[in-house]
């Protein structure tokens, strides 16, 4: 297991390509467009050298870290030589499964693919291979170079081998890999994200505001962020289709999503990544500033 294809460099991707070539994987990081992976590159950049500042790494630890990654923005030139794929495109299941056709007649019949999806079932992606045997969910954590979790996800066919080696693996990245078998959500997600949904609906109907809700959350319940701050995180786009998934998988109204969740993902309040969900983000701020059309 030395090279390794991270397929989509955004918010999971970059993560992920950043802890496989600090612990000395090839990392071959792949996006549909150059300017992607140049702000992937950039954002790595920035998260190792704060790891620099903080003494938990070298400046000689961060040149062979960058020198690990190559950028590609052809699927074939960057999986071809690929022993293990994570796939961390954008949370969609044609675009997934289209991905996972395409790699399994440009890979090496021996290497594994692994999607890092928060939720798409890991059985369906293996069903479009030829090799559902190694197809397997490694469902890693964001921000991935501090989170220690690794959500291994077995689909029906899943080896034990191939199980046993994407284990073993995610223990040399420093990670404490969990094994859980494949349902709407797996394990985190169908826990987390109803609770996610739940905050957005007490919002929606008026029961308190959005920084009354997240403070309910982390004092009354120790979280580290409240769950409207850490929709932000996650990306609210990336919120709604769990939550999608996780209606259509269990054909249940109570997973329905709440219609202001809807409503901003269609008007492109995303979170972090475009500058304003529940709040509001500027680069080199880090006060938490309120959006201002939950401001009363
Ligand atoms: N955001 C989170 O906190 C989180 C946590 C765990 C898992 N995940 C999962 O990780 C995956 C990625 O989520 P994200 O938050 O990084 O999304 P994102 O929107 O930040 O990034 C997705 C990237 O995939 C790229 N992409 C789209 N189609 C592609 C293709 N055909 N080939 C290559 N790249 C392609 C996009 O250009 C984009 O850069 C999703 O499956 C999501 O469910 C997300």
């Amino acid at each position: 297991m030395k090279n390794i294809t991270v397929i989509g460099s955004g918010t999971m991707g970059n993560g992920i390509a950043h802890t496989f070539a600090q612990f000395g994987y090839n990392v071959s990081l792949v996006d549909i467009k150059q300017e992607f992976l140049d702000k992937a590159i950039s954002t790595i950049t920035k998260n190792i050298d704060r790891q620099v500042a903080k003494g938990k790494i070298t400046e000689a630890d961060k040149e062979n870290t960058l020198k690990n990654i190559t950028t590609f923005i052809k699927l074939d030139e960057g999986s071809k030589n690929a022993d293990l794929v994570v796939e961390a495109a954008t949370e969609n299941v044609e675009l997934k499964l289209n991905i996972f056709r395409e790699l399994d007649k440009i890979c090496k019949p021996e290497a594994i693919l692994s999607s890092n999806t928060s939720s798409i079932s890991i059985t369906q992606i293996a069903s479009v291979t030829k090799r559902a045997d190694k197809v397997i969910g490694m469902h890693f954590m964001n921000p991935v170079p501090l989170m220690k979790l690794v959500e291994v996800i077995r689909g029906k066919e899943t080896s034990d081998e191939v199980t046993k080696v994407v284990m073993e693996t995610s223990k040399k990245l420093n990670k404490i890999p969990v094994e859980v078998n494949d349902a709407p959500g797996f394990v985190a997600n169908r826990i987390l994200m109803p609770m996610i949904n739940e905050a957005v609906f007490t919002l929606h109907e008026g029961v308190a505001g959005v920084e009354e809700i997240d403070t309910v959350m982390k004092l009354g319940m120790a979280h580290p962020m409240g769950p409207l701050q850490l929709a932000d995180f996650i990306g609210l786009d990336v919120c709604l289709s769990i939550q999608q998934v996780l209606f259509e998988g269990f054909n249940s109204s109570k997973y329905s999503p709440c219609p202001l969740l809807e409503e901003m993902v269609k008007a492109g309040q995303l979170g972090v990544k475009s500058g304003s969900g529940f709040y509001n983000y500027t680069a080199g701020n880090k006060d938490l500033v309120l959006a201002d059309r939950f401001k009363i």
